[in-house]
């Protein structure tokens, strides 16, 4: 990692020590954090980002270069570099904005390394010192130098290549990149500190389909799923990090993963003892294994899964999970009745998905282990956002739950008065011209489910 910051660094350090108006005056390179362009290149997915914030010491920079001491995380944006002369990572706020969209255009998708057993300061430094000379004869020449500068901010990646070639260092591809996090990951003689960075990378890889399934192939995918088992909580955490990623949407990975034993190891580490924010990181997991793979949900109600979800979900203080652990099952409740209207739709007369979702026998769990009751309860949460998530699956589970509504006379109550609560902030947001606002549809979910329960 310090080593890619270096290079990161000696690109940036080439656009504005040099071809800027040498204003920096200190012998230092500069970077933007990696995790900027990581966020930007990022498919936008999940609520597990906002997780990322509470798990590091999160830096807060200033218009100062201050020292990063390790562990902390620097926020999307910062500037960080490596004060060669100290040797310690600095962090201000990002000024130069176009220089880090330079960066990310000269990147295009491929990522630097640098090899690091002939690697030296010293060549970076002679590396400086050409393109300090290459620039400075330009810059004598006006309007004429100033053309030249920008195009050299935009030099292709060939190019780009030969340089770094010439100071041994390669362009890894990303399987290799996947390759060496592995191995940095399973080696015994790694640190705990460097086993987290090695997954908390490996995740930004994972989140392309290609590169997930390039995981299999040499046996990665494994290596990360028996990560779950380690004694490190934050282990168990980042592997689950990196797993979440890798099954999401990507059928291929997620059988795999089954076959692997990821489920029982994910339902083990949400029914034990646990760190919340590793079990938010598994829960986030177990979604993305379950999603869209009927088996995978087959296999989960087997191993008694919704127990260990309800077991959750009544612990003190877990609420956030509550929410999610709801909207889980909503979303699996409402995949299985879609498969069964798609395949009436299109009249399949054998249709082996809908035959898959047919042997998960949800519904009847649920209503038996006493969830109709405690996603009722969880309308008593505050926040609109975990109401609405409680609003859906109590609609979606009507027809299962309906008499045990009814034998709920709590439910009736807090309906009524979300109710009056909602017709109030829906005519708010009418007044404000929006005729189709979010509160007027918690409106109307709670409209309609009153008049079920009458
Ligand atoms: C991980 O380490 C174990 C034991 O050291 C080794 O047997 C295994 O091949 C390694 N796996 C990978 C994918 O490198
Ligand atoms: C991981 O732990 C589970 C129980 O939690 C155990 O059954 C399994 O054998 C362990 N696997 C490895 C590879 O250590």
């Amino acid at each position: 990692m310090a080593l890619l910051g270096m290079l990161l660094g000696l690109l940036m350090a080439s656009c504005f020590t040099f071809c800027l108006s040498h204003q920096n005056p200190e012998f230092a390179l500069t970077s933007p954090e990696k995790s900027s362009t990581k966020e930007a290149e990022r498919k936008e997915t999940t609520a597990e980002e906002e997780l990322d914030s509470e798990v590091l010491e999160v830096f807060h920079p200033t218009h100062e270069w201050q020292a990063l001491r390790p562990g902390q995380a620097v926020p999307v944006g910062s500037h960080v570099r490596l004060n060669l002369q100290t040797g310690a990572r600095e962090v201000k706020l990002q000024e130069e904005d176009k220089f880090q969209s330079n960066l990310k255009a000269l990147k295009k998708g491929k990522r630097l390394d640098i090899n690091a057993n002939t690697y030296t300061s010293q060549d970076l430094k002679s590396a400086l010192a050409k393109f300090k000379e290459g620039t400075e004869v330009e810059s004598s020449k006006e309007d004429k130098a100033r053309q030249a500068k920008i195009k050299q901010l935009f030099r292709p990646i060939e190019e780009l290549k030969k340089d770094f070639e010439e100071l041994n260092v390669v362009i890894e591809t990303d399987m290799q990149i996947m390759v060496r996090l592995i191995n940095k990951f399973n080696s015994s003689s790694s640190s705990l500190e460097e086993k987290i960075a090695a997954l908390f990378d490996l995740e930004y890889y994972v989140h392309q389909m290609d590169n997930a399934q390039d995981l299999l192939s040499f046996g990665g995918l494994q290596v990360v799923i028996n990560g779950l088992n380690s004694t490190e909580p934050l282990v168990k955490e980042y592997a689950a990090f990196v797993l979440g990623a890798a099954f999401s949407s990507n059928p291929k990975v997620q059988v795999e993963a089954i076959e692997g034993g990821a489920l029982q190891k994910l339902l083990v580490i949400l029914a034990t003892e646990q760190p919340l924010t590793a079990k938010k990181k598994v829960l986030f997991a177990l979604c993305s294994l379950l999603r869209h793979f009927p088996y995978a949900q087959q296999q989960f109600l087997k191993l008694g899964g919704l127990q260990v979800l309800r077991t959750l979900v009544q612990a003190k203080g877990t609420e956030v999970l509550a929410v999610r652990v709801v909207t889980l099952l909503y979303d699996l409740v409402t995949e299985k009745m879609f498969a069964e209207e798609e395949a009436e739709l299109t009249q399949e007369t054998s249709p082996e998905k809908l035959q898959q979702y047919r042997q998960v026998h949800l519904l009847p769990g649920l209503r038996e282990q006493g969830w109709c009751e405690i996603t009722a309860h969880l309308l008593a949460l505050p926040e609109h956002d975990a109401r609405e998530k409680v609003l859906q699956t109590l609609g979606a589970l009507l027809a299962t739950c309906r008499d045990r509504y009814h034998q709920d006379p709590q439910l009736s109550r807090t309906l009524v008065s979300l109710q009056a609560e909602y017709q109030a902030l829906a005519t708010l947001e009418l007044q404000d011209g929006e005729d189709e606002g979010y509160f007027r549809e918690l409106l109307g979910s709670i409209n309609s489910l009153l008049k079920e329960l009458r």
